[in-house]
């Protein structure tokens, strides 16, 4: 990957701003099915972001999981748009986003069984020789486990290893699936081979009830969430962005996030 040190998720609410910060952000990340209808005015002022960031892409409507079906029309739409603004790394989420090609809008949880990663592993081979690519991808969050016979981290390993593709690490993932399903978060950690990891999210979740947390990336990072990015670091200091989506305060506020993040990520 292209990048280093710390990044923040773009999004449209303060688009306009960004470049102010071009000194304390290391990088951009961004979601290309937010920018790829964008209008001549809108097109130039991404362009001169591009110039001024390395940016790379999070998509969202792949669904890795649906492996019998491939959205060949967006999947050249989307090379182009990379192509277009010289973006080399896309990243996308381990999961379900359509089944037998309709779109569901959410993203929904795998069976992790031999079959599936098998499926995964054929889809991603194909995705990225439509690309021209390698694609990295992301574990997400699931509030349920379906028909499994491996365990997550296994199932992600498996995946890795025959792919080649390297790991998002999205540490609130890690930590909303852990309570969510009475596993160690560490011990999760310990199981990742850091060789494989290409950068990290980080984000804020919503304590939903006593029994349950929803990663909403719609408040800020909880304090549980931070140290368990302290630990990830301990082990292997690789990129890491921050992630917001909802209720997004004004940029101002936020770099104030990002700058916790930094100044965590300077001192491991
Ligand atoms: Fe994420």
């Amino acid at each position: 990957m292209l990048i280093d040190g710390c990044g923040l998720g773009l999004r449209n609410s303060f688009i306009n701003e960004i470049e102010e910060y071009q000194e304390s952000i290391d990088f951009l990340e961004i979601v290309p099915e937010n920018l790829m209808h964008m209008n001549k005015k809108e097109a130039k002022r991404f362009e001169s972001i591009c110039e001024k960031f390395p940016v790379i892409a999070h998509g969202l409507s792949l669904s890795l999981g649906d492996v019998k079906h491939l959205d060949l029309k967006h999947l050249k739409r989307l090379r182009k748009f990379l192509d277009k603004y010289g973006i080399e790394d896309y990243s996308e989420h381990l999961s379900f986003t359509s089944i037998d090609g309709v779109q569901s809008f959410e993203l929904l949880p795998l069976p992790m069984t031999e079959a599936m990663v098998e499926g995964v592993v054929d889809k991603i081979k194909i995705v990225e020789e439509i690309l021209e690519r390698t694609l990295v991808i992301e574990n997400p969050t699931y509030y349920t486990v379906l028909a499994s016979t491996m365990e997550e981290s296994e199932f992600i390993a498996e995946i890795l290893k025959r792919s080649g593709v390297k790991l998002l690490l999205d540490i609130n993932n890690v930590f909303v699936n852990s309570f969510n399903h009475g596993f160690d978060a560490e011990a999760f950690i310990d199981e990742i081979n850091f060789e494989k990891v290409a950068y990290c999210h980080i984000a804020g979740h919503m304590d939903y009830r006593n029994d349950l947390l929803v990663d909403t990336h719609g408040m800020p990072v909880k304090e549980e969430v931070w140290n368990l990015m302290r630990y990830v670091l301990a082990k292997k200091r690789v990129p890491i962005m921050l992630e917001r989506d909802n209720n997004i305060p004004p940029l101002k506020e936020l770099m104030k996030e990002y700058e916790k993040m930094q100044g965590i990520y300077n001192g491991v």
